[in-house]
């Protein structure tokens, strides 16, 4: 958590790609299936809508293909990846990683590749491990990947979680750059005392599933949704000024803050007690849900086609989820415009989300 030590390269994204799947599951359907409102869960939450996986799809179908839209935008071969890193809470299967599964898909015949565990702070960790790899000369090629499938363990006869989850994947590709550009700072954090206010009960070596277990509900989220909210608010704003500190940025520098997608209201408490105008923190929550540890990038890859990060720009990162773990990084974008990308003034309005705040 010191920054870049003399001598240690950086490490910068050069490409970026997300996916989401094209069931989409409204409010209102919601609202058939438990006891529920579209004006309850806009108003709290800011959803509208989420995307849900096909009963065919894995998570790595669905990381695949963020992945080869991420290496294809950085021009990237799958042959020349060094690692391949997934965070994830719902790979295919906890044997093998979700992570070899798509490295083999993917044909990226040299790649190390493993899952990562830190819920929806899984891309901030990725970042770190990344750019410790990228910097230290272990990796040259490192891709990415936040997949989840929520779906897969959310109680739809619980109405306290069913409302928030979704699915989708966003990937990012990166490699080395000068020291003083690219990922600044990464600061990351845990405390499992906290574990039990997000958890899935059974189906680990703590209560291996059973007919019991599975007649309870024990291998769905459970969660105390307004502890983790305070927790949520102070973790995120404390680890982003500490990214910012270390990389030696001013919250007024950042063009851009792409959080966590996991309530309106949260992001609000933390953008007002950062003191940073609400055009600048990118929100897309109406539209996905909260996706975990693809939440962030799948928001990086949109606000990147839509031109909204040039070269220079200073881009903001923070996440905070189960564990509970919480982190934040500061970036100096280096990815040119894609061509063909919006003029970035015209697309302001059009990037940032139009749910109420409350
Ligand atoms: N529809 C209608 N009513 C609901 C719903 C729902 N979907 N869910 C809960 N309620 C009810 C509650 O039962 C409660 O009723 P009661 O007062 O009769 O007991 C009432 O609404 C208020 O419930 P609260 O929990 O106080 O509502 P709150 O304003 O805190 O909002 C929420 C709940 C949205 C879950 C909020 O606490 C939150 O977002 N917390 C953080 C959750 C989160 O981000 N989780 C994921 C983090 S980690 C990760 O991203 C994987």
């Amino acid at each position: 958590m010191s920054p870049q030590p003399e001598g240690i390269r950086g490490a910068t994204i050069v490409g970026t790609g997300m996916y989401v799947p094209e069931r989409v599951l409204t409010n209102r359907e919601l609202e058939t299936m438990v006891d529920t409102s579209d004006e309850w869960i806009v108003e709290r939450t800011g959803i509208r809508e989420r995307r849900i996986s096909a009963p065919t799809q894995a998570s790595s179908d669905l990381a695949l293909i963020a992945a080869r839209r991420a290496l294809e935008t950085a021009g990237v071969e799958p042959e020349q990846v060094d690692q391949i890193i997934i965070a994830t809470t719902t790979p295919d299967r906890y044997l093998p990683s979700c992570a070899c599964t798509v490295q083999s898909k993917l044909g990226a015949t040299r790649a190390a590749a493993y899952d990562m565990f830190a819920a929806c702070t899984g891309f901030i960790y990725g970042l770190s491990i990344a750019r410790g790899a990228i910097g230290t000369g272990v990796a040259d090629t490192v891709l990415l990947i936040g997949v989840e499938q929520l779906s897969r363990i959310v109680d739809y006869t619980d109405r306290n979680t069913c409302v928030l989850f979704g699915d989708g994947a966003g990937a990012a590709v990166i490699r080395p750059c000068a020291p003083d550009e690219g990922i600044l700072s990464v600061s990351i954090h845990s405390d499992g005392s906290l574990g039990e206010l997000l958890e899935v009960p059974a189906g680990g070596s703590r209560r291996p599933a059973s007919h019991e277990t599975v007649d309870r509900h024990e291998h769905f989220i459970r969660m105390k949704g307004k502890e983790l909210f305070r927790v949520a608010v102070r973790g995120m704003e404390d680890s982003l000024r500490r990214a910012l500190d270390i990389a030696g940025v001013r919250a007024e520098e950042l063009e851009l803050v792409i959080p966590h997608q996991a309530n309106q209201r949260i992001i609000d408490a933390t953008r007002e007690r950062l003191g940073m105008p609400a055009e600048r923190v990118i929100m897309n929550i109406d539209r996905y849900g909260n996706t975990s540890s693809a939440s962030i990038p799948i928001t990086l890859d949109e606000v990147v086609r839509e031109g909204r990060l040039k070269p220079g720009d200073s881009v903001g990162f923070v996440a905070f989820g189960g564990g509970i773990t919480w982190g934040a990084s500061v970036a100096r974008w280096t990815m040119p415009v894609p061509a063909g990308a919006p003029a970035r003034a015209a697309t302001v309005a059009s990037a940032t989300t139009t749910v109420p705040r409350s």
